[in-house]
């Protein structure tokens, strides 16, 4: 099997995949929120309880094909983190519900705009599932203030700031509804998994998760079914690298 992106169905192609080769899989669906990635808003406006059975049914297909110490992260909204998060809860233990600060939400006129997102960290072995932590360390507040007693960069906590990609932003590659940045990637991909390792998405969207993979010297397999986001994913996945950009 060679890295590769699968046009289709995630229900479709995940059957197809070996078992027990996965060291993470990385879940970010659509949110059934009314977003018209191809085949019309209805389609992601599911009544409550079918739409929580489907991500069962993608978190199991996912989780069959994860290694005995793999990991399984599910990022979602506030709308249905209490829901999906039980829900998750019911096939593997947790290890962390992060907090992805995403600095802006949209603007509410009834409530404070949503600027967050949940995702969850399960394991399928609480104590051999790795969590790699020498390459995530970022600078300590004591570092940050020049405080001479600082013991060095730290492994951050459980709340985690990257901005959320607006239209303009640098690494936008396209009008995707929701291409994440590819500095949380890098943080989930360097704790789970080493170099060599398989990594799993099946919602793969512009591919975010894919081209972290790939510039981290990990093997992955990627499943869309837009083949327009596709096409686009394959071009991201053909250009060169530039230097390190964070
Ligand atoms: C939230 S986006 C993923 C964004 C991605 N994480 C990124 O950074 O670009 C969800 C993606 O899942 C795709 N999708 C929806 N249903 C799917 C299915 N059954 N199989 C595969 N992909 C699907 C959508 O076309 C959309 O691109």
């Amino acid at each position: 099997m060679n890295s590769q992106l699968l046009e289709g169905s995630c229900y479709d192609i995940l059957p197809s995949l070996p078992m027990r080769r996965f060291k993470m899989a990385f879940v970010d669906p659509p949110y059934n929120i009314g977003i018209d990635y191809g085949n019309g808003k209805k389609a992601d406006q599911l009544p409550a309880a079918v739409y929580i059975d489907q991500m069962r049914q993608l978190v199991q297909l996912c989780v069959d094909r994860l290694t005995s110490d793999g990991s399984l992260w599910f990022l979602i909204n506030e709308r249905w983190a209490d829901q999906i998060g039980s829900m998750l809860s019911t096939i593997l233990p947790r290890r962390n519900r992060i907090i992805w600060r995403e600095t802006f939400g949209q603007y509410r006129v009834d409530r404070y705009a949503s600027g967050h997102r949940h995702l969850f960290w399960h394991v399928m072995d609480t104590k051999r599932s790795p969590f790699y932590t020498e390459d995530i360390r970022i600078r300590s507040q004591r570092m940050i203030n020049g405080d001479p007693r600082a013991a060095g960069p730290r492994v951050p906590d459980d709340v985690w700031q990257f901005p959320r990609l607006v239209g303009n932003a640098g690494e936008r590659i396209s009008d995707h509804p929701c291409q994440l940045p590819e500095a949380l990637l890098e943080r989930v991909i360097r704790c789970s998994t080493e170099p060599g390792d398989w990594i799993l998405d099946p919602t793969a969207g512009t591919g975010t998760t894919l081209r972290v993979a790939q510039r981290l010297g990990r093997r992955f397999i990627g499943i869309e079914e837009q083949p327009d986001f596709a096409k686009l994913i394959r071009k991201r996945l053909d250009r060169p690298f530039q230097t390190r950009l964070f």
